[in-house]
């Protein structure tokens, strides 16, 4: 049985809902984000209901409405933003149309007493985006604060452990914001903080065993982190029936292939099939000096591949069949919101950015342990599963690998020469212990030469780029400051090791205007 959520989040559209679930669950409390529009059973287990915003208006036709099991139920809720105004609607109170819109920082005033606001200063900075409000009370519930213009901000129903407000606790500018939700969680609806990175794979752990039962399951392994913790895991609940695939399509850095086969199979006993599939794909990239083309080859190649294996598997297994694909797709991945298909939407993009994405006709079920996960939750989950550091911290490292990061066409020696540049970028890194305070760091291979002097003798030869930037969501990013003397280590070494390189650059663009990838 899948654990339910300790408290429902229901998603009435808002950009920032599942920040509400991510909250909560920093706080210790499973939480999902789950639709509006969910069938009832999905929502009747959870303890305690949160509503989140949305860009609706309550009168408007087709608006979203509060499912009435969160009434029905007595169970505690808090309503925020239009779920405070769904809220007020359903009880018999009144939203008014937008008068003055209020939006981005405001006080709020509180004018009562309260468990959701015990220990909070009178004043609070919060964060609005909101047109319509509540502008009488439903029977029976009081107003607990205001915002400059008057508005009723805060309300409540305390008996009925119910309450709702204008703004918005989850983002960052909402100063008190973490404070408002753990007295809901802790004081309001008397929950116990039990969600730990142990707990997720405890619970998980049994519900990816059900699900499976003797099936098995197959799992395209890149070494990344959200792939590495998902194998992990699904090897945790069903051990053998497991098989791991690892294409290296060769455009892999020095060493990653070895450190995959460590890490799993030999750490980790995971069955794990290796495919050298090298040749094939630099034979696909014979000529090919546009970035998109390079892509579109190697994910298509990829897929082939896969595909190949898949079925080769399926036809040499004389046991179960294969019937689930366990891939690492994660919460940002997933825009949160069957209803309006934007889930659908969110989940092709992410197929085509990445070589890993398969085909829609595949014949697998999808297995997706960390869908309601964050990166960083899923970096403590790789943690508790026993993950080493080294993969657990890993830099991501783009599908197409070095082969868009080798400017102009790929070539067996041009890769050789970019993976020696590459290890020096990232060992010194490492020895300066800064590969943590960083987000990407690479080497590039220029398609120029340029003139240098070494010994006695002319040289034209290659150029490296260092490429090392810092980032909170790889959208925009800023090169990174790194010390002279560690640039200057790196430059060293790169044009003394690596033969054919008489010349380093670094990389001191922000994204935008350019972007972190050369190609
Ligand atoms: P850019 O270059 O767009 O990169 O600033 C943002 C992030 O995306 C990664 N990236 C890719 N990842 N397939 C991937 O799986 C790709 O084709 C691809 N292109 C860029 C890039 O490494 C950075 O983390």
């Amino acid at each position: 049985m899948k654990r339910p959520p300790t408290v429902a989040v229901i998603d009435f559209g808002s950009q920032t809902a599942q920040l509400i679930a991510r909250r909560v669950r920093d706080l210790g409390v499973y939480s999902e984000l789950i639709p509006w529009n969910a069938p009832a059973e999905q929502l009747a287990q959870a303890e305690a209901y949160i509503l989140s915003g949305g860009p609706a208006s309550i009168y408007e036709p087709n608006a979203p409405t509060l499912p009435p099991i969160v009434l029905e139920s007595g169970k505690p809720v808090l309503g925020i933003c239009y779920g405070m105004q769904a809220l007020a609607h359903a009880l018999g109170g009144h939203v008014a149309p937008a008068t003055a819109r209020e939006f981005g920082h405001t006080l709020v005033e509180i004018t009562g007493d309260a468990p959701l606001l015990s220990g909070l200063p009178r004043r609070l900075d919060v964060w609005m985006s909101h047109s319509d409000h509540v502008d009488q009370l439903p029977p029976g519930w009081v107003a607990l604060g205001a915002s400059h213009n008057d508005n009723i901000a805060i309300m409540g129903d305390i008996a009925r452990r119910r309450y709702g407000i204008q703004f918005h606790p989850e983002v960052q500018h909402t100063r008190q914001g973490m404070d408002i939700l753990r007295n809901f969680l802790f004081d309001v609806a008397e929950l116990e903080a039990d969600w730990t990175p142990a707990n997720f794979i405890e619970a998980m752990t049994e519900e990816i065993r059900d699900r499976v039962g003797e099936s098995r399951v197959l799992l395209g392994l890149s070494g990344g982190v959200d792939s590495s913790v998902t194998a992990a895991l699904v090897h945790r609940a069903v051990g053998d029936q497991l098989t791991c695939v690892f294409v290296d399509h060769g455009m892999l850095r020095l060493g990653e292939a070895d450190e995959v086969f460590e890490t799993f199979q030999q750490a980790h006993g995971i069955h794990l099939i290796g495919i050298n599939a090298a040749e094939l794909f630099l034979e696909d990239l014979k000529g090919v000096t546009d970035p998109e083309e390079k892509r579109r080859r190697i994910g298509h190649r990829f897929v082939r591949v896969f595909e190949a294996e898949a079925a080769r598997l399926a036809a040499a297994s004389d046991g179960p069949p294969y019937r689930f694909l366990a891939q690492g797709t994660l919460y940002p991945d997933v825009i949160e919101s069957a209803a309006t298909g934007r889930e659908q939407a969110a989940r092709t993009i992410k197929t085509h950015h990445n070589v890993g994405g398969l085909p829609d006709d595949i014949q697998f079920e999808l297995l997706e342990p960390l869908r309601y996960l964050f990166k960083d939750e899923v970096r403590r989950v790789g943690l508790a599963l026993g993950l080493p550091e080294r993969v657990v911290w890993r830099h991501p490292f783009p599908g197409p690998g070095l082969a868009i990061r080798i400017l102009g066409e790929v070539t067996w020696d041009r890769l050789e020469t970019l993976r020696q540049a590459d290890a020096i970028v990232i060992q010194e890194l490492e020895a300066a212990g800064l590969y943590r305070a960083t987000s990407q760091a690479f080497a590039v291979l220029l398609p120029v030469r340029t003139v240098g002097v070494m010994g006695d003798y002319r040289t034209y030869g290659n150029v490296i780029a260092i490429r090392v930037v810092t980032t909170d969501d790889f959208m925009t990013a800023d090169w990174a400051r790194l010390p002279d003397d560690l640039l200057a280590r790196m430059a060293n070494r790169i044009v003394n090791e690596v033969e054919g390189v008489n010349r380093v650059v670094y990389d001191i663009t922000s994204k935008p205007p350019a972007t972190i990838e050369w190609e």
